[in-house]
Parts: C-alpha cells; sequence; structure tokens
C-alpha cells in the first residue's frame, strides 16, 4: 500500500483480531476517533449516523456489513443486503456494492460465503482507492490546462507564473468519503503533491457542514492552502474572478449526465454558468446509474432530521463540543440532503476512465470504457 494510501484512510480491515474499523467522521475536525464495526447493526448504524458518509464509502461499509452479518448468521444474505440498501437512500454506489456482493456469494456454498464476502470488501476498498487515483491523474490535467491559460492571459507585470489556480468546492469528496484520495479532491491532492500553486475555496455546506469539518480537516492535513466560505459566497466569488474551477462529487449520475450531490451543488452550477466557470464533476464510474435518465425527476432525494437544521455544534472556548439551537421551537423545518444538477451545466465528468461530456453520448462512452475495462 502507498504511503499516501497508509495515511489516506477511512476504513480498512486489520486481518489480526480480524476487524473492520473506520474513523468515526461525526467526530471530526474535533478528535479522530477510530471505531470498529462488529455487526451488522452497526454497519448499519455507522451508514445512518453518518460516522460513514460520502457515495462511494457507504457501498464499501455495506460491503464489509454484509460480511460482519454472515459472520453473526450465515443464513441472513438477503435480509442482510435489504437492510444495508435501506440505510440511505440517495447514493447509488450503496445499491451497487450490495447488488455485486449479492450476486457473487449467492453463487457460492453458503459456507464459503464468509471468506469470500470479506475477500469482496476488500477488493472493492482497493478498486475505488484505484479508481479515485484514476481520477485524480485525469483530472490533474485539466487543472494544468487551467492554469496554463491562466498564466498565459495574465500581464506579465501581475506575475503571471505565480498566478495560482482557485478551486471551489462543496461538501467532501475526499478520502474521508471514499476508499483513497478521493473524487473532486483527488486532482487537487495530485496537483498539490506535483508542485502546481492550488487554492481551494471550501463551501461549509450547511447543515452538517461536512466542507467545515471534513474538507477543511483533510486540507489542512496535507498542507493544501484553502479558505473555508459560507455557502452563499460562492457566487459573489466567481463574478469577481476568484475561482477558476469549481470540481464536485456526485452521489448518482444519470445516463444523459445529471449529477446528484450534496444540497446546494446546483447553486453553485448557476453561478458557474451564469460567471464562464468550468464546472467539473468528479466520480468513479460505479456512481452512474444507467437505469435512470432524468435526475431531476427520478432520482430519490434523501431528507433528514430537523435536528440537523435546527441546531449547530461545534467545539466551545472550554475545549468541550457543545449543540446549541438557532431556531424558534415552533419553526417548520424541511431538510432534503442533495439536488441535481442538469447536465448541460456540467463542463465534464472527471472518471477513472478518462474524461467524458455530461451528456448522453459522453455517459454511452463510459459505458463502452467500462465494458472494456472488465
Ligand atoms: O451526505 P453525505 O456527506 O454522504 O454527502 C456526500 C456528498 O454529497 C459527496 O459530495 C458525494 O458523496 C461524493 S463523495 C466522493
Amino acid at each position: 500500500m502507498s504511503e499516501h494510501a497508509e495515511s489516506m484512510r477511512t476504513i480498512w480491515y486489520e486481518t489480526e483480531g480480524d476487524k473492520v474499523c473506520i474513523i468515526d467522521q461525526t467526530q471530526l475536525p474535533h478528535a479522530l476517533q477510530i471505531i470498529t464495526l462488529e455487526t451488522l447493526a452497526d454497519a448499519c448504524r455507522a451508514i445512518t449516523d453518518m460516522q460513514v458518509r460520502g457515495a462511494p464509502l457507504i457501498g464499501i461499509t455495506a460491503a464489509f456489513g454484509v460480511y460482519l452479518s454472515l459472520k453473526q448468521n450465515p443464513q441472513c444474505l438477503l435480509s442482510a443486503c435489504q437492510q444495508l440498501a435501506a440505510t440511505r437512500p440517495t447514493a447509488i454506489n450503496l445499491q451497487w456494492a450490495l447488488t455485486q456482493i449479492q450476486q457473487e456469494l449467492q453463487a457460492l456454498d453458503t459456507a464459503d460465503q464468509i471468506g469470500s464476502a470479506l475477500s469482496l470488501a476488500r477488493q472493492l476498498l482497493a478498486d475505488d482507492a484505484g479508481a479515485c487515483s484514476a481520477i485524480g491523474d485525469n483530472g490533474l490535467q485539466i487543472l494544468k490546462a487551467l492554469l496554463k491559460q491562466k498564466q498565459q492571459s495574465q500581464p506579465s507585470e501581475q506575475s503571471g507564473e505565480n498566478a495560482c489556480l482557485n478551486i471551489l468546492t462543496h461538501c467532501n469528496a475526499g478520502w474521508l468519503a471514499t476508499g483513497g484520495w478521493g473524487t473532486a479532491l483527488a486532482p487537487i491532492y495530485k496537483a498539490h503533491q506535483a508542485g502546481l500553486p492550488v487554492h481551494v475555496w471550501v463551501d461549509e455546506t450547511r447543515p452538517r457542514n461536512q466542507g467545515a469539518s471534513l474538507t477543511a480537516w483533510e486540507l489542512a492535513r496535507s498542507g493544501v492552502p484553502h479558505t473555508l466560505i459560507t455557502d452563499n459566497a460562492g457566487g459573489h466569488l466567481m463574478q469577481h474572478g476568484m475561482v477558476d474551477v469549481c470540481i464536485v462529487g456526485s452521489d448518482r449520475t444519470t445516463r444523459q449526465g445529471d449529477v446528484c450531490n450534496k444540497i446546494g451543488t446546483y447553486l453553485k452550477a448557476l453561478a458557474a454558468f451564469d460567471n464562464d466557470v468550468p464546472f467539473y464533476v468528479a466520480l468513479p464510474a460505479s456512481t452512474i446509474d444507467f437505469a435512470v435518465n432524468d435526475g431531476v425527476r427520478e432520482i430519490p432525494i434523501e431528507t433528514r432530521s430537523a435536528d440537523e437544521v435546527n441546531y449547530v455544534s461545534g467545539l466551545a472556548d472550554d475545549g468541550t463540543v457543545k449543540r446549541v439551537r438557532i431556531s424558534p421551537p415552533a419553526t417548520g423545518v424541511s431538510n432534503y440532503g442533495f439536488d441535481v444538477t442538469p447536465a448541460r451545466l456540467v463542463s465534464g465528468l472527471i472518471t477513472e476512465l478518462g474524461v467524458y461530456p455530461a451528456n448522453v453520448e459522453g455517459v454511452a462512452k463510459i459505458a463502452e470504457a467500462m465494458a472494456a475495462d472488465q
């Protein structure tokens, strides 16, 4: 395993003790707490309560959940898959991973299923890390080209050589959300490692603040220059030429190239479109739902607890984490977790197989590349 993969992993299996370990993301950025998943219920709870989150990671966790469940009861493959599939509705990776694992295991004798479930989960984890690394390499080419273009367009007295590429991202699509590297953050890590001057605008991403608590934590840990902004600041920055490119992740991508991602992504895409800022989506091919065409009408959007909107929590001056209410008790809340960005607003889909246009033809080409890759 490379040094990067070792230091940037959010779920892993330890042969010694037969343990599935995760970073509990609900504790970040205040505490780096590692916990062990021991049962199917642990795996389901970790996904529902968002100790693990991010589309690829919940698929990987579900795969390990199947293993944990079979260890408890070798006869429970179907019901384990059903329970895991019901934990979160929007990211397709969850269903994708469970379908893969179920198909493979059903073909085996019950006695062989436990060991195979573990191998499949570990393979899924390794494959996702590999896919994300390739997404990083493919996205890096885009960042290099944009930087060159920016440097060439700046008058020499504005120290064009030193121009920095300003990248806006939403939510957390970093290594915490995947098997390693991340999707939207992978090209940024690769650019930083290659010595390209990059700076990241990090949307805080209300209500759960994955930008503030996870993306900022990841970037700080890797020394990538970044600035935290409120969710509503992006449009203003774009109007003033302070964003060169947006890169976000995806929870589900449709046959026509629509992209479902964390709530607020659509508004960033609209602002980017209005200001001629390229808007890329980085995703492993496992995020494509070939059964869905029109994302706005067909993708189920998760709604979550009103508490996530009514309360904020953070580190108080006395060093303890406190939760405080920010709204009157009688006020109603709606808490949609995701929105859909129509393909026409997306400049390109950065996948492990290459960069493709966000349209029917582009997604069909990804399908061809997937078939050729198998
Ligand atoms: O609700 P979350 O935190 O699971 O939402 C995560 C996102 O929206 C990510 O951008 C998406 O899963 C892509 S992760 C590589």
